[in-house]
């Protein structure tokens, strides 16, 4: 995980942890218990950092499932965690997929890159899409802008839970470990960084405090 660490730039892994977006392992388990996964479904976790989400649905559910992520560290690391031998490790970009079309099962996306096109093209009649990720609030259509424009790709949406206020908290606990510690995280990352994240941080929980963006977790349904 140090080594990771090293590489990681948006530094999450120091905040969030294996299960690496907002509301944590809790987040993951109210989508998989939505997702529809059971033994003989596939489902891919994009963007999966250690594939906290793909080794948690393998191993509750006996679905089968294939984690990718540009950075193969990550995928290295899960591989040798809880479950790893049981997960598909794929070092890849999840706005090109190398996975044929109708594939899988449920399609996961936490905190991470989304993709309509791609996601929509690997996807099974009758698949999910469980997804955590910021959405805007204010005036460029909300929400339902988002829900509309999954609609254009064939899905529905079965499942939200609004998560503004755990990523309104976890930023601003972000925030203060990071003054907390400003020696130790100078040292590890440089000042320009450190300093960098901070503004980062700052700005984002500007942001959710004037209402301008919204975090949420979301399970869409395909048609069958
Ligand atoms: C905040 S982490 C979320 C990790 C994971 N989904 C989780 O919830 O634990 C974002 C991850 O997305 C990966 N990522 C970002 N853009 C990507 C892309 N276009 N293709 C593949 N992986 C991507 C990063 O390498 C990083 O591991």
């Amino acid at each position: 995980m140090e080594q990771l660490a090293e590489e990681y730039a948006a530094w999450w892994i120091d905040f969030l942890g294996e299960h690496n977006h907002i509301g944590g392992e809790g987040a993951t388990r109210w989508l998989l218990e939505r997702s529809g996964l059971s033994a003989g479904k596939r489902m891919l976790d994009c963007g999966a950092f250690v594939g906290g989400a793909a080794r948690l649905a393998v191993r509750e559910t006996g679905c089968a499932a294939v984690a990718i992520d540009l950075n193969h560290d990550f995928l290295e690391t899960g591989r040798a965690m809880e479950d790893g031998p049981n997960v598909g490790w794929v070092t890849g970009d999840t706005s090109r997929l190398p996975f044929r079309d109708d594939t899988f099962d449920s399609i996961w996306a936490l905190d991470t890159y989304i993709g309509m096109r791609e996601f929509s093209r690997v996807a099974r009649r009758g698949a999910t899409l469980c997804l955590c990720c910021e959405v805007p609030v204010d005036g460029r259509g909300g929400v339902e802008a988002f829900i509309d424009e999954w609609r254009e790709y064939g899905w529905e949406m079965a499942a939200h839970k609004e998560m503004s206020n755990d990523a309104t908290n976890t930023w601003r606990k972000a925030e203060a470990d990071l003054v907390r510690q400003r020696p130790h995280y100078e040292e590890r990352y440089g000042t320009r960084p450190y300093l960098g994240q901070l503004d980062m941080l700052y700005a984002m929980v500007q942001s959710y405090e004037r209402h301008e963006q919204g975090h949420g977790l979301f399970v869409f349904k395909r048609a069958l």
